[in-house]
């Protein structure tokens, strides 16, 4: 794992959208899996910027995002399809064919699934993964008590979660209390993963997941076991990293981040 503190939070995204970019153009079908929530909004619009102005081809690229609330139907615009449609999709040229969420209004939940694993497998598995981290801890929605080996699922929300996702929903109250998600064991299986995480309120789950004990409590804490995950976050989330200066030493010195400093 390797931590990079970025001053601020556009300066975090840019990276992230930067690393992005350049694993597009390195293979230009990557099999890309995709976050949503607010600290993903800067990426995706540093990524529809570089499409519009320097030209970064999508065309064969394909995406799998981690999750998606059970019950909301892809038109329902509080559904993270919209959100991915909205912010991403209809702003770059990707064939919206190879753009996959898991189905949270799907008549068999179980299957949906099933389908979603055989469907990333079926794409070669995933190349990169992009990943956030809830207030809970969890990466996709794999909220507290996640096994470390779960594939993709039906997982209930818990409290902190609903209470951080729920304003966005009019009125909050509709916001659905399960969701499809990759599971740790999925999120594990890509090639590298990046996780962006921004703002004081990140802070101390930053914290516990990069420097504490790999527990199932805290997803994240999973990604210690991932041979190529990069943090990337920014200083105000950075302020409860214990070894913040080591970190920032390797950033500053290691000849593979020259170009990026
Ligand atoms: C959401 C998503 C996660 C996301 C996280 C952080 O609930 N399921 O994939 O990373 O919570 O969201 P935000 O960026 O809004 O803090």
């Amino acid at each position: 794992m390797e931590v990079i503190i970025r001053p601020n939070e556009a300066a975090a995204a840019t990276l992230t959208a930067r690393l992005i970019a350049e694993s597009i153009q390195n293979k230009h079908d990557l099999v890309l899996g995709l976050a949503t929530g607010r600290t993903m909004e800067n990426v995706y619009a540093a990524l529809a910027g570089m499409h519009k102005n320097d030209g970064l081809n999508f065309s064969a690229c394909r995406t799998f995002n981690l999750d998606e609330y059970v019950g909301l139907p892809a038109t329902d615009p509080n559904s993270y399809r919209s959100y991915m449609n909205s912010r991403l999709f209809n702003l770059i040229n990707i064939d919206p064919r190879n753009t996959y969420l898991p189905d949270g209004a799907a008549e068999d939940l179980v299957e949906e699934c099933q389908l979603y694993e055989e469907r990333i497998e079926a794409c070669g598995g995933i190349d990169l993964q992009l990943l956030g981290v809830g207030e809970s801890g969890h990466i996709g929605f794999n909220e507290p008590l996640s096994a470390l080996l779960s594939r993709t699922r039906q997982k209930a929300l818990n409290k902190v979660t609903i209470e951080q996702n729920s304003p966005l929903f009019d009125p909050p109250s509709k916001m659905p209390r399960r969701a499809l998600t990759m599971g740790v064991g999925t999120i594990l299986d890509a090639r590298r993963i990046i996780m962006l995480v921004t703002g004081s309120n990140k802070a101390q789950i930053l914290g516990k997941a990069v420097e504490g004990p790999i527990t199932s409590m805290i997803s994240a804490t999973a990604l210690q076991l991932h041979p190529a995950t990069i943090i990337i976050c920014d200083e105000a989330a950075a302020s409860k990293l214990e070894h913040k200066d080591y970190y920032n030493w390797v950033f500053s010195n290691e000849p593979e981040w020259e170009s990026y400093r």
